[in-house]
């Protein structure tokens, strides 16, 4: 695809490369030397620009920080077998992003400068995608209302910005997770479906309260009967009951992750059964009474599947039986991980190959 525009390209004097510590990554360490920015004004998208990473200024009206026009995205390039660099499900992150920001009333970002820019971003920051089993280079494109006016108003200016970093996989111990019963996430109507910043500043306070009581996320439920699970904080909710895999379908008021679409289909490549259909607390207990769940597990770009020990649900700790290398979930993510490192086929075409 070519550039409609130009990427205007600012290359570091001083790359920072020699101070990751390849071998002991963590999710948000470090950043890599470059950043794509591009300005919206007047209607049109400027020039995006690659230029090295650093502060971005701005005026105390800038108005995404008092009204809350922000939204982002995060995806991952992986490194395959035969050395190239691979952007996970670019289309589909691009069309995601395009959503959020259309919920939010703010200018979408054209196809060419997410797809070309991020190429470029990744072509010369191509030493910063990391090797080793389960890393990756993390992407954040980020998008705020830019304009300085005091005021509530829909912004006429935005910025896009798109930053970058390695990491290591994440959450691989067992969770204890509280389904949340009082507090909600996101409502119907609402901009669950957006990957806007406000979700993710709403929920702290009942994510907070919950680690207090000892747990490490939270399991959402739907805001008119708090009865039937929506998802977890980064992560969209899986469930294996009865032998099949189970999610709650995607709403206005759940995120459509990513991962969880991977997953699905793959899980009808390998013939497990899967069942999209709404997961009530009430049928959570009774499968552990039953003992018919066998698993249950978070969804999403960073941990990509982060198993689940303990579900509290109204006062009580329900345990999963510990989890083996044979267990769905990670039957699953290895089946993802070999299509998007090369050593399988990607036989639905999710690989965008540099
Ligand atoms: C609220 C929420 N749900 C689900 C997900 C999982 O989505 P994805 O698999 O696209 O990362 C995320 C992470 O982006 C999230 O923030």
């Amino acid at each position: 695809m070519e550039l409609t525009q130009t990427v205007a390209i600012r290359p570091t004097k001083h790359s920072r490369i020699q101070e990751v510590d390849f071998s002991h990554l963590e999710f948000g360490k470090y950043v890599a030397d470059h950043m794509l920015v591009c300005d919206y004004a007047n209607g049109t998208w400027k020039t995006p620009e690659i230029i090295p990473f650093g502060d971005l200024t701005l005026s105390p009206t800038t108005l995404a920080l008092h009204y809350g026009q922000t939204v982002f995205e995060g995806m991952k390039a992986f490194r395959l077998e035969d050395g190239r660099i691979n952007i996970f499900r670019i289309h589909k992150h691009y069309e995601r992003l395009n959503r959020s920001l259309d919920r939010m009333c703010m200018a979408t970002v054209p196809e060419d400068v997410f797809v070309e820019g991020l190429r470029q971003l990744i072509a010369l920051d191509k030493e910063w995608v990391p090797a080793a089993p389960g890393t990756a280079l993390y992407i954040r494109p980020f998008a705020y209302a830019s304009e300085a006016k005091f005021g509530v108003k829909v912004s006429d200016e935005y910025k896009f910005v798109i930053f970058t970093g390695p990491v290591a996989g994440a959450f691989q111990k067992p969770l204890r997770v509280k389904v949340e019963t009082e507090y909600v996430r996101a409502a119907r109507g609402g901009t669950g479906a957006a990957k806007c910043g406000g979700n993710y500043g709403g929920a702290y306070y009942p994510t907070q309260k919950a680690k207090e009581a000892g747990y490490d996320q939270v399991l959402w439920t739907d805001s008119k009967e708090n009865k039937y699970i929506e998802e977890s904080g980064m992560m969209n909710a899986m469930f294996v009951i009865d032998g099949k895999l189970v999610t709650p379908p995607l709403s206005d008021s759940i995120l459509d992750g990513v991962t969880r679409d991977s997953l699905l289909t793959i899980a009808g490549d390998l013939n497990i059964p899967v069942e999209t259909r709404p997961v009530s607390i009430e049928e959570l207990e009774k499968a552990f009474r039953h003992h018919t769940i066998t698993e249950a597990f978070g969804a999403g770009t960073a941990a990509i599947v982060a198993p689940i020990g303990t579900i509290h649900i109204n006062g009580i700790d329900y345990h999963l039986p510990d989890y083996t290398s044979l267990a769905v979930m990670y039957q699953l993510r290895d089946k993802l991980e070999a299509m998007r490192t090369g050593k399988e086929t990607d036989i639905h075409n999710w690989n965008f190959v540099l």
